[in-house]
C-alpha cells in the first residue's frame, strides 16, 4: 500500500473548474488514492489515546505517521454548522453532557442501531474525494451521441451553466411558496410556461414535470378524469419513444386503464367507440417522421376523447403548433433547450393544454397576481388546489419536479430569442438534409417519409454500421439488424458530419455540393410537409427579445437571482424539507463531461463509471436504511412512494394476494402518501393520531383488524411529521405485519435517523429517501429530485424495470414496469449524493443526525418561553424539527401563522413550513449545517416578533393595521413619500441591529392569493404591462 507521504508529493488541485492540475497529474493522484484504504477502515482509525489495547510499536508508528500526514481539507467540520465549543454550550443549555446522552433522551432505545454505521471507501477529504471520483468518471466514455429517442446533446450557454446550474444563488432555492422573496424564479418559471405555451400553441402550461414518460402518465389521467364515466381506454401510437410507452403502461395499471397500441394511420378507432378517453401520438415520431394529425384529432374528438401530442420543443420552433391542429394536451421533454444529457436526467418535462383542462393540470403552475400595494406579482397559482390538499382524491402525486432545469430551459429561450432558436433548428435540419442525401448516395435507404432531425436508415448490416460508428466514438440508435437511427442536434459540426458520412460508407467529398443544395430553412425544405411548416410567430414577448448579449443575459439572471432568498443569503428552516448545505465539492462533478454528456441509452461498455457509482450508491443506501436492495430510478420522493407501493402490490400478487388493496395512512401524513397510494390502485383508510401527535395504535390495530383480508400496506413517516421519535413505531409495524400488511416508511425525515436507527432495523419492508433533502442534492427551487427506494430482500425482484434494463439474453430484469423515463432517473445529480456519503462516511453521517437533532432542540429550548412547542417526547425532546403553536395569537392579537411568516421576511429569513402538518402553526427544521450564530439570529427574530405580537395584545398596536399584518415591507413601501402606519419606517425595515449589515428586501408586498386564483394568468403578462 502507498503511504500518504507519497501522496502528499502529488499535485494538489483537482477538478476541471479549478484547472490548476493537469489531467495526467490528477489521474496519477487519483490512481494512487484508489489503492488507499479509506481513513476509517485503516488499522489506526481510532486515535491511540482512545484505544483500550496497547498498540505495537509498528502500529504506533503507522498511526503517528497517518496523523502527521493527514489532509486538512476534511469535510465534516465544514458540513456541520456548530463548532465543537458551540456544541458543548448548546448541550449545556439543554442539560446534557454529551451528544450521546442527548440522543438517548430523544431516540427510543428500542430502535437504536446495535453498531456503528460503516460505509466502505468513505471519510475522504475534499480533494481526495474529487480525485477518487474522477477515476470513476473516467470509466464513462464520452462518445458523440446521435441516439436521439428523446435525448440529444446540447450546447449549454456558458452564461447559463455558470450562473444558474453552478450557482448556489439559484440551486439552493426552495420551492417558491413564499412569493414575496421568490419573484426571480417565479418570473423565470413563468417564462418557461410562456415558451411551452407559445411553442405548443396551447395556452395553459405548467412549470415543469419530472420527465416525458411520467408526463404522458399525467396526461393519461387528465384524459380519464375529463372523459365520461366508465371510459378507461387510451390509445397510444406505437411510434412513440419506447420508454414513454413503458411508463405510460405502468401508470395505467393503478387506474385500471387499458392501453391500446397500434399505428394511428391504420388503426380502426371506431372499435373504441364508447370507451376511448384519449389518444397519444408523437410529433415527430420516434423514427423522425412528422405526421399530420389534424384528422386524428378530429376522429378522437368525435369519439369523445382528447388528443395528447408528445412534442419536441426544438422542432416546434419551425413546425406547426399542436394546438393549431387540434391537440388538447402537449407534453414532452425540454432537455434540448440547453440542459445536459446527464445519463437521462434531471430534465424538465412540460405539459400544456386547453383552457378546458386548466384546473386539471398536474404539478405547479405559476400565475400572475398583485401585491398589497397593487403591483404585479407572481405566485404559485391555485395553491389551495395543490395535490397534497386533495390527498386521497388526488390523481397525481407531483410535488418536487424539475424547477432548476426548467429555469435553464427558459433562460435558453431568453438568451437565443425567437431568431436564435429558429436558426438553431434550421441548422440542425440542414445537417440532417445533407446526411440524408449522403446516406442515400451511399446506397442505403432513408425510410422516412418526412423528417426534421432524425433519420431511420435501412442498411444491409446494422452491426457493421454500428462497429464503424463506435470506432469513431459515435453512438447511433440500434433499431434492428438492418435498421439504424440517427438524430442530429445543435452540437453537430462539419467534422461530425464527415464522420457520420464515413460511418455509412459515403463520400465526404460530396458534402459541399450536398450542403449547397440543401434547403436553407425548414420552411423551404421538401423533407417537411408544407402544411406543417410553422406560420405563427414564436417567443414574441419582450423577455425573449432583450437579453441576447452575454452582458445583458448575465445581468438579467443576476437581477432575478437578487430577488430570491436562497441558502446563499440565510437559513431556510423549512420543516420536513431539510434545506442543508449543498457543498461545492459535491456539486462540482455534475458538470464534468463524463457525467453530464452521457446518453441514457449509451452502450453499457461506455457507462462503466456510472455503473460503478450507482452500484456504490445502491449498496450504501441499503446500508444506511438497513435494507437489502435499492433502486435510484424514482425522480422524487413521491415517485419513490409510488414505486415502493407498486413493489408491495407486485410481491403480494406473486403470493396469490393480489386482492390486497387497502393502504392505511396516518392523518398526519404528507399529502403525497395518499396520492401515491391511489395511483398504485390502493384504497386509503385514514388512521388517527392522538393528542400528542403519535400514531393512535388502538385505531391502527382496529383498522388493520377490520381490513385484515384486504390489508396491503401502511405508510409511516418517521420521525413523525409532528417532529417526534414515536415510541410506538415498532409496535405499529408489528400490528401491520400481524395482519398481513407490508410497511412503507416515508424517508422525508431520514436526516434524523442516519446512523442512529434505520427503517430496516425498525422492521419496515420498504422506504424511500429524498436525496434532495437528506443526502445533499439541492432543492433547485422545486427540483431536481431523487427519490430512491430501498427494500427488504423479498421485495427486491419487484423494483421497477425499464426497457433498457435487460439481462444478457435480452429478457427484462424486472417484471415490473418503469416509473421514470430513464433507467436511473435523475442520474446526472447522483454524484452529489455519492460524494456526500463518501465525504462523511458512517461516523460523519451519524454526527450529522446528532447535530441536526441538537440544533432543533437548542432552538426549541430558546423559543420555549415565547411560544409553545406542540409535540415533544416524554423527555421534552423533539427530533430534527419542531412545531411552534401560533394558533393562540389569532384570538389574542388577530395574528395568524401567515403574518408571522411574512414578518420573518422583514428579518431576512425564509419562513418555516406553514400550516403543515397542523393548520395555522409553523414547523422549524434548522438542519445540522446552520451555525449557532445563525440559529441564534433566527431565534432573536422570532422572539422579537413575539414582542411585536404582545404590543398588539396589549393594545399598543391596532389589530387591523400593524407591523405583522402589513408585512413584508418592501424598499418601495419603506422609502415611499407618504407613511401613515402606526409604527416607524425604521422598525418596519430594521427591527434588529444585524439587519443593518445584511438586509434582504422582499421585492413585492404581500401577494394577494385570492385575486391570483380568480384571475388566472399563467404566461407572461401582455406587453403593455412592461411598458
Ligand atoms: C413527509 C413527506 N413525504 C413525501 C414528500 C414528497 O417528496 P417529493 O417532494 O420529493 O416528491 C414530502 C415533500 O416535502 C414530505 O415532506
Amino acid at each position: 500500500m502507498l503511504s500518504r507521504s507519497t501522496l502528499s508529493k502529488a499535485p494538489q488541485a483537482v477538478g476541471r473548474l479549478g484547472g490548476a492540475m493537469s489531467r495526467t497529474a490528477a489521474m496519477q493522484r487519483a490512481a494512487l488514492l484508489h489503492t488507499l484504504k479509506p481513513r476509517h477502515q485503516q488499522a489506526s482509525a481510532v486515535p491511540e489515546s482512545e484505544s483500550s489495547v496497547a498498540p505495537s510499536t509498528s502500529a504506533t508508528t503507522a498511526s503517528l505517521a497517518q496523523q502527521a500526514l493527514a489532509p486538512l481539507d476534511t469535510f465534516l467540520r465544514r458540513h456541520n454548522g456548530p463548532r465543537p465549543s458551540d456544541v458543548e454550550s448548546m448541550l449545556q443549555a439543554l442539560g446534557f453532557k454529551t451528544l450521546d446522552e442527548m440522543i438517548s433522551a430523544t431516540v427510543p432505545s428500542s430502535i437504536r442501531l446495535p453498531s456503528e454505521l460503516s460505509i466502505p471507501e468513505s471519510s475522504l477529504a475534499e480533494r481526495e474525494l474529487l480525485a477518487h471520483l474522477q477515476v470513476i468518471a473516467q470509466k464513462n466514455k464520452v462518445f458523440r451521441s446521435f441516439i436521439g429517442t428523446g435525448y440529444t446533446d446540447v450546447v449549454v450557454p456558458k452564461v447559463i451553466l455558470r450562473n444558474i446550474l453552478e450557482n448556489p444563488g439559484w440551486y439552493t432555492q426552495y420551492t417558491p411558496y413564499q412569493p414575496e422573496i421568490s419573484q426571480g424564479r417565479l418570473e423565470s418559471l413563468l417564462n418557461y410556461q410562456t415558451v411551452v405555451s407559445d411553442l405548443t400553441g396551447l395556452p395553459a402550461a405548467n412549470a415543469s414535470l419530472l420527465d416525458e414518460g411520467t408526463a404522458a402518465g399525467e396526461a393519461l389521467v387528465v384524459c380519464l378524469n375529463a372523459a365520461k364515466k366508465g371510459r378507461k381506454t387510451f390509445f397510444a401510437d406505437e411510434n412513440c419513444h419506447p420508454q414513454t410507452l413503458a411508463v405510460l403502461r405502468t401508470r395505467a395499471e393503478g387506474f385500471g386503464a387499458e392501453i391500446v397500441t397500434g399505428d394511428y394511420r391504420s388503426f380502426d378507432f371506431d372499435t373504441l367507440e364508447g370507451r376511448l378517453a384519449g389518444a397519444l401520438v408523437s410529433y415527430p415520431d420516434t423514427y423522425g417522421n412528422i405526421g399530420e394529425h389534424k384528422a386524428l384529432a378530429d376522429k378522437v374528438h368525435a369519439l369523445g376523447g382528447q388528443l395528447v401530442v408528445v412534442a419536441d420543443l426544438m422542432s416546434l420552433t419551425v413546425l406547426q403548433a399542436p394546438g393549431e391542429f387540434g391537440a388538447d394536451i402537449a407534453i414532452g421533454n425540454s432537455q434540448r433547450f440547453g440542459v445536459p444529457l446527464g445519463y437521462g436526467g434531471p430534465h424538465a418535462a412540460f405539459f400544456a393544454t386547453t383552457p378546458a383542462n386548466q384546473r386539471r393540470i398536474p404539478g405547479r403552475i405559476i400565475g400572475v397576481s398583485r401585491d398589497a400595494s397593487g403591483n404585479r406579482a407572481y405566485r404559485l397559482a391555485l395553491q389551495t388546489r395543490e395535490q397534497h390538499i386533495r390527498r386521497e382524491k388526488a390523481s397525481s402525486n407531483i410535488c418536487t419536479a424539475q424547477a432548476l432545469l426548467a429555469n435553464m430551459a427558459a433562460m435558453y429561450a431568453v438568451y437565443h430569442g425567437p431568431e436564435g432558436v429558429r436558426a438553431i433548428a434550421d441548422r440542425i435540419h440542414r445537417y440532417t438534409q445533407v446526411l440524408a442525401a449522403a446516406v442515400a448516395a451511399a446506397g442505403h435507404t432513408v425510410e422516412n417519409t418526412s423528417y426534421f432531425d432524425t433519420l431511420r436508415v435501412r442498411v444491409q448490416d446494422a452491426e457493421k454500421v454500428h462497429a464503424s460508428a463506435v470506432a469513431r466514438q459515435i453512438n447511433l440508435r440500434r433499431i434492428d439488424a438492418q435498421t439504424v437511427g440517427v438524430t442530429l442536434d445543435e452540437t453537430v459540426g462539419r467534422a461530425d458530419l464527415e464522420a457520420l458520412v464515413e460511418v455509412f460508407g459515403g463520400d465526404i467529398a460530396g458534402i459541399d455540393a450536398l450542403a449547397a443544395a440543401a434547403a436553407p430553412t425548414v420552411a423551404e425544405s421538401s423533407a417537411v410537409p408544407r402544411s406543417l411548416v410553422r406560420q405563427s410567430a414564436i417567443l414574441t414577448h419582450p423577455v425573449f427579445n432583450r437579453y441576447h448579449s452575454e452582458t445583458e443575459m448575465l445581468r438579467y439572471i443576476t437581477q432575478l437571482q437578487n430577488k430570491d432568498l436562497s441558502l446563499a443569503n440565510a437559513m431556510i428552516p423549512l420543516g420536513s424539507c431539510t434545506m442543508k448545505l449543498n457543498a461545492t465539492t459535491e456539486l462540482i462533478p455534475i458538470t464534468w463531461p463524463e457525467f453530464s454528456q452521457i446518453h441514457p441509452f449509451a452502450p453499457k461498455e461506455q457507462t462503466q463509471g456510472y455503473a460503478h457509482m450507482i452500484d456504490d450508491l445502491e449498496r450504501d443506501l441499503a446500508l444506511i436504511t438497513g435494507m437489502d436492495a435499492t433502486t435510484v430510478q424514482p425522480n422524487s420522493g413521491a415517485q419513490g412512494e409510488y414505486a415502493g407501493l407498486r413493489a408491495i402490490r407486485a410481491f403480494q400478487a406473486s403470493q396469490g394476494q393480489g386482492h390486497r388493496n387497502i393502504c392505511l395512512v396516518p392523518e398526519s401524513a404528507h399529502g403525497t402518501n395518499p396520492a401515491s397510494a391511489v395511483m398504485a390502485g390502493l384504497k386509503v383508510v385514514i388512521v388517527k393520531c392522538d393528542a400528542k401527535g403519535n400514531l393512535d395504535l388502538a385505531d391502527l390495530e382496529a383498522k388493520a383488524a377490520k381490513h385484515r383480508e384486504a390489508l396491503s400496506a401502511v405508510m409511516i413517516t418517521y420521525p413523525s411529521t409532528f417532529g417526534v421519535f414515536e415510541d410506538g413505531v415498532v409496535r405499529a409495524i408489528e400490528i401491520v405485519h400481524a395482519h398481513g400488511g407490508q410497511v412503507y416508511m416515508d424517508g422525508a425525515n431520514m436526516n434524523a435517523q442516519v446512523g442512529l436507527t434505520s427503517p430496516g432495523h425498525m422492521g419496515a419492508d420498504v422506504c424511500h429517501l429524498n436525496n434532495h433533502k437528506t443526502l445533499a442534492i439541492p432543492h433547485g427551487g422545486g427540483g431536481p429530485g431523487v427519490g430512491p427506494i430501498c427494500v427488504k430482500a423479498h421485495l427486491a425482484p419487484f423494483l421497477p424495470g425499464h426497457p433498457e434494463l435487460v439481462n444478457a439474453d435480452g429478457s427484462p430484469k424486472s417484471s415490473v414496469g418503469p416509473v421514470s423515463a430513464a433507467p436511473f432517473g435523475s442520474a446526472g445529480v447522483l454524484p452529489v449524493t455519492w460524494s456526500y456519503i463518501k465525504l462523511l462516511g458512517g461516523p460523519g453521517m451519524t454526527s450529522v443526525s446528532q447535530v441536526a437533532i441538537l440544533n432543533a432542540n437548542y432552538m426549541a429550548n430558546r423559543l420555549r418561553d415565547h411560544y409553545s412547542i406542540l409535540f415533544t417526547n416524554a423527555n421534552g425532546m423533539c427530533a430534527h424539527e419542531f412545531i411552534l403553536d401560533t394558533r393562540p395569537f389569532g384570538k389574542s392579537a388577530g395574528v395568524q401563522a401567515i403574518d408571522i411568516a411574512k414578518r420573518l421576511q422583514d428579518y431576512g429569513f425564509h419562513p418555516p413550513t406553514m400550516s403543515w402538518p397542523v393548520p395555522n402553526t409553523i414547523m422549524v427544521e434548522p438542519t445540522e449545517s446552520e451555525s449557532k450564530e445563525e440559529l441564534d439570529r433566527f431565534c432573536d427574530a422570532m422572539i422579537a416578533i413575539r414582542e411585536e405580537i404582545r404590543e398588539i395584545e396589549e393594545g399598543k398596536q391596532p389589530r387591523e393595521n400593524n407591523i405583522l399584518v402589513n408585512a413584508p415591507h418592501t424598499i418601495n413601501v419603506v422609502s415611499g413619500e407618504t407613511w401613515d402606519r402606526p409604527y416607524a419606517r425604521q422598525r418596519a425595515a430594521y427591527p434588529l441591529p444585524y439587519l443593518r449589515e445584511r438586509k434582504f428586501w422582499p421585492s413585492v408586498s404581500r401577494v394577494d392569493d385570492t385575486y391570483g386564483d380568480l384571475n388566472l394568468m399563467c404566461s407572461c403578462p401582455p406587453m403593455e404591462n412592461y411598458q
